[in-house]
């Protein structure tokens, strides 16, 4: 079967190069430049209109399966200088946040934007993603990511603001959270979530799962309280030696998810009304 289109490398792609040993190269196909990796060179005029799934070889003899980046392959590459949250947190965090096509989402703390982006796969063209970010640096890399790997994005509102001074948004479908004290966000949160929206946080150790829990739980207007982690380990599959890797990440962060609720004496009025 000939490559279709769709396959072919164009200039300006992101383009992963895979060595023998599986290690991983991202690289930009620059028309007129050459991708440097591991002591060798290729011309990038060479590679583009080649198809996704071909070997190319630099001028060091090395090597290297050529593709596009999946999603889940370009989060560990992508530049950073804060922590993202990783592939094997980033698809339950978009199930159990229940990101949906059309839903409108905030986003709390966007550092380099590797969740950003998969927000805004997972809401498509008709929802919405506002990001808060503290810092600027942050929210100009998240941008600068966003735009080298995503395109442009419309519907995506990045706000250099401390999450802390409230949010603007109300009547919103869906909120994530990654700092350090989700829990001083709640009353935020709650007035900015519609009832029957969900609430997401990702923390990374114990104590903060407990403070945010109970403050959860106290406050009056959240329910469904749900907290989790994810193991995810790769297996080592070659001719007989089939068996777990060595090495797995151990432990990343733990997700916390409520539902924001009616307070309880407005449900129950709601419940007898006619
Ligand atoms: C761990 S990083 C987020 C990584 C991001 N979720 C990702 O996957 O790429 C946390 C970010 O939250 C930002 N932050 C911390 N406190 C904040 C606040 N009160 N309001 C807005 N952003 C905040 C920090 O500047 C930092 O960039």
């Amino acid at each position: 079967m000939e490559p279709s289109d769709a396959s072919r490398l164009q200039p300006g792609d992101n383009v992963l190069f895979i060595d023998r040993k599986e290690r991983e190269y991202l690289r930009r196909l620059k028309p007129g430049g050459r991708v440097h990796i591991r002591g060798g060179t290729m011309e990038a005029d060479h590679l583009i209109g080649l198809a996704e799934g071909c070997i190319a070889y630099n001028t060091a003899r090395e090597r290297f399966l050529v593709l596009r980046p999946s999603f889940a392959q370009l989060i560990p590459n992508l530049p950073r200088r804060a922590q993202v949250i990783y592939p094997k947190d980033i698809g339950p965090i978009l199930l159990w946040g229940d990101i949906y096509p059309g839903a409108t989402v905030i986003e709390v703390g966007t550092g380099p934007g590797a969740l950003s982006m998969a927000l805004l796969r997972a809401v498509g063209h008709t929802g919405h993603v506002i990001s808060y970010e503290a810092r600027a640096e942050f929210a100009e890399m998240a941008q600068a990511n966003v735009r080298q790997f995503l395109g442009e994005t419309p519907n995506w509102t990045v706000k250099v603001a401390d999450a802390l001074a409230g949010f603007a948004e109300r009547g919103v479908d869906r909120m994530t959270i990654d700092i350090a004290e989700p829990w001083q966000l709640l009353p935020a949160a709650a007035h900015s979530l519609r009832p029957g929206g969900v609430l997401l946080g990702y923390v990374p150790t114990a104590l903060q799962v407990k403070s945010f829990v109970d403050s959860l739980r106290t406050h009056g207007e959240f329910a469904a309280v749900q907290s989790f982690e994810t193991l995810v380990r790769f297996w080592h599959v070659k001719g007989l030696s089939i068996r777990p890797e060595h090495r797995m990440i151990g432990h990343t962060g733990f997700i916390v998810v409520a539902r924001r609720v009616l307070a309880a004496e407005k449900a129950v009025e709601n419940a007898l009304t006619p």
